[in-house]
C-alpha cells in the first residue's frame, strides 16, 4: 500500500508509529542513517497527511471528520480498524469488515426486511439469494426506483469492471450474478463499463494488455447468461473516442468537482498523475442516460440504478453530488458485501494471490484443493472437541461461500445448526462447498466456451437494444 492510498486516519496513525520510532532510536543512540531514513519518511507522511486533509499534522489530534455525501470516508465513530475504498479492503476481524459501521459511514440505507418484502411484492417473486441473505446490503433510494417502477416508468442498470488482468475469480462474478438476475426481473436495459483506460492509469501495463483484458473480461461477464439485445458493453478506450455525447457529459462532470474534492474522497495527493484525478468523471458517465443516445434516443432523465461492490461507493457519491448541478437524476444504488479471501474474511479475494482465490479457470481438483488446503475453518482442533463444542459458521469461510451461492435457504440453516452444535465437521462442510463450486465453474467454463468473437463484437457495439423511449 502506497501511502497516497491511506485514509487520513491511517497516515495519523502511520505519522505517530514514526515519530515513537524516531525517539526510541535516537534514545539508544542508534546509526545516524537509520534516524535520518525515519526522518525522511516521516516527512513524507507529513506531506501526505497535508495533501490528503489539508491541514499540519499535530500529534494528538486525530484527523478532523467529515460525513456529507460528496465527502471523506470518516473515521469518527470507531470503526477505525476497517479500510474501504476502491483499492483497499481490509478490517482484523475474522468475521469481516463491519457492514452497518460502513452504512453509518457512507451515509447509505440499510437493506432491511421491509425494503426486500417490498421488492418481493413489487416483483412478485422471491427475491434472490443475495438479498435474502444481506449480501447486497446497502442502498441509495431503491424506494424511489420501486415507486418508479410501480408507476411504469423506465430505468436501467450500470454496472463495470476494472480488467486488471485475464484471471478472473468467483468474488469478481458477484455484482454481475446479481445484475443478470435484476435484467431478467426488471426487463430493463443495461450498460457494462470495462474501465481498461483506469487500469493503464493504476497498474503497471500497457495499453493493449489493458485493452485485452477488457474483451477477455467480457466474455466470462457475457457468459453469466446477460441478453445480448438488453445489454451493452464497452470499453473506455473505444468508446469514450467514438461518442460526443458521452464525452460531453464526462467533460460536465469535469468542471464541477474541484481537485480538492476528489483529494478528499479519494485521498489523491500532488503527485499522483492528472489521469488518475480526472479519471471518476469517467466513471460517473454511464451513470446520465444521455450518454447512450444510441439506447436512450436522447433522453437524459432515464434513472439509473448501479449495483456494485461496497468499494465503489466513494464514485457515486461523488456522482450523485454532481448530478442535480447538471440537471441529471441522481442515480440509485444496490451495494454488496466482499467475497472473502480463503484464508479469511479480514479481506477481499484478490486475483493477484492465486492461494486466495478460486479462479473461473480453475479445475475441479484445484478447486477441492483449495479449499481443503486454505479455506479458513471456524472448526476446532480435534473431532472429539468439535463434537462437543460445536464449530463457527461466523468465521468459516467455506459456510460464507455457502451463503452466497446455496439457493435452498433451509439447507442452509440447517448446514449452520449442524455445525455449531458439533454435529457437522469442518471436512464434511467443505466437502459440501465443493460439490457446489464445481459443477457451478464447469457450467460457467462451458458457457464460456460458447461465447464467439462475433458475440463479444456485438455485445460491444453501439447499437439500439431492445427498448423504445
Ligand atoms: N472501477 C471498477 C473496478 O475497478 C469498475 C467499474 C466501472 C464499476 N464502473 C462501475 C464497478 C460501475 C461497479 C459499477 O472494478
Amino acid at each position: 500500500m502506497t501511502a497516497s492510498t491511506k485514509t487520513p486516519m491511517e497516515l495519523y496513525q502511520s505519522l505517530n508509529e514514526v515519530g515513537e520510532k524516531i525517539r526510541t532510536l535516537k534514545t539508544a543512540n542508534a546509526e545516524k542513517a537509520e534516524i535520518e531514513a525515519a526522518l525522511q519518511l516521516l516527512l513524507k507522511l507529513k506531506v501526505d497527511y497535508k495533501g490528503a486533509t489539508g491541514q499540519d499534522y499535530q500529534a494528538g489530534s486525530p484527523p478532523a471528520e467529515n460525513m456529507d455525501e460528496s465527502g471523506n470516508r470518516s473515521i469518527a465513530d470507531g470503526a477505525d480498524d476497517d479500510t474501504v475504498d476502491p483499492w483497499n479492503v481490509s478490517t482484523t476481524s475474522a468475521k469481516g469488515v463491519d457492514y452497518d459501521k460502513l452504512i453509518v459511514r457512507f451515509g447509505s440505507s440499510k437493506i432491511d426486511k421491509e425494503l426486500v418484502d417490498r421488492i418481493e411484492k413489487v416483483l412478485g417473486q422471491k427475491p434472490h439469494r443475495f438479498l435474502r441473505r444481506g449480501i447486497f446490503f446497502s442502498h441509495r433510494d431503491m424506494h424511489q426506483v420501486l415507486d418508479a417502477y410501480e408507476k411504469q416508468k423506465a430505468f436501467y442498470l450500470y454496472t463495470g469492471r476494472g480488467p486488471s488482468s485475464e484471471a478472473m475469480h468467483m468474488g469478481h462474478l458477484i455484482p454481475f450474478i446479481f445484475t443478470k438476475w435484476l435484467q431478467d426481473v426488471f426487463d430493463i436495459p443495461l450498460v457494462i463499463q470495462m474501465t481498461d483506460d483506469e487500469k493503464y492509469l493504476w497498474k503497471d501495463l500497457t495499453l493493449e494488455q489493458c485493452h485485452h483484458y477488457a474483451v477477455e473480461n467480457a466474455k466470462d461477464i457475457i457468459a453469466c447468461g446477460f441478453d445480448i439485445n438488453k445489454t451493452f458493453i464497452f470499453s473506455d478506450l473505444d468508446y469514450m473516442g467514438s461518442s460526443p455525447e458521452f464525452y460531453r457529459n464526462v467533460v460536465k462532470i469535469q468542471k464541477h468537482v474541484t481537485f480538492n474534492q476528489v483529494k478528499g474522497i479519494f485521498g489523491f495527493t500532488e503527485s499522483d498523475c492528472i489521469g488518475k484525478i480526472s479519471f471518476p468523471a469517467i466513471q460517473a458517465a454511464p451513470s446520465f442516460s444521455n450518454s447512450f443516445p444510441q439506447i436512450f434516443g436522447g433522453k437524459q432523465d432515464v434513472q439509473c440504478l448501479i449495483p456494485c461492490a461496497i468499494d465503489q461507493d466513494p464514485y457515486f457519491r461523488m456522482t450523485r453530488d454532481v448530478a442535480p448541478r447538471i440537471g441529471y437524476p441522481k442515480p440509485a444504488l444496490l451495494h454488496s458485501t466482499f467475497f472473502p479471501a480463503l484464508q479469511g474474511a479480514q479481506t477481499k479475494m484478490s486475483a493477484s494471490d492465486a492461494n486466495s482465490s478460486i479462479f473461473l479457470t480453475d479445475t475441479p481438483k484445484q478447486i477441492k484443493n483449495k479449499v481443503n488446503k486454505h479455506a479458513f475453518s471456524g472448526g476446532k482442533d480435534t473431532v472429539e472437541e468439535h463434537r462437543q463444542h460445536g464449530g463457527d459458521p461466523d468465521v468459516d469461510v467455506s459456510f460464507m461461500y455457502l451463503t452466497f451461492f446455496l439457493e435452498d435457504d433451509e439447507q442452509l440453516e440447517k448446514i449452520k445448526q449442524d455445525y455449531r452444535s458439533g454435529a457437522l465437521l469442518t471436512g464434511e462442510l467443505k466437502k459440501i462447498l465443493i460439490d457446489t463450486l464445481q459443477p457451478m465453474i464447469s457450467e460457467h467454463q462451458e458457457r464460456r466456451t460458447q461465447v464467439t468473437d462475433e458475440m463479444v463484437q456485438q455485445f460491444m457495439t453501439p447499437r439500439p437494444l431492445n427498448f423504445r423511449y
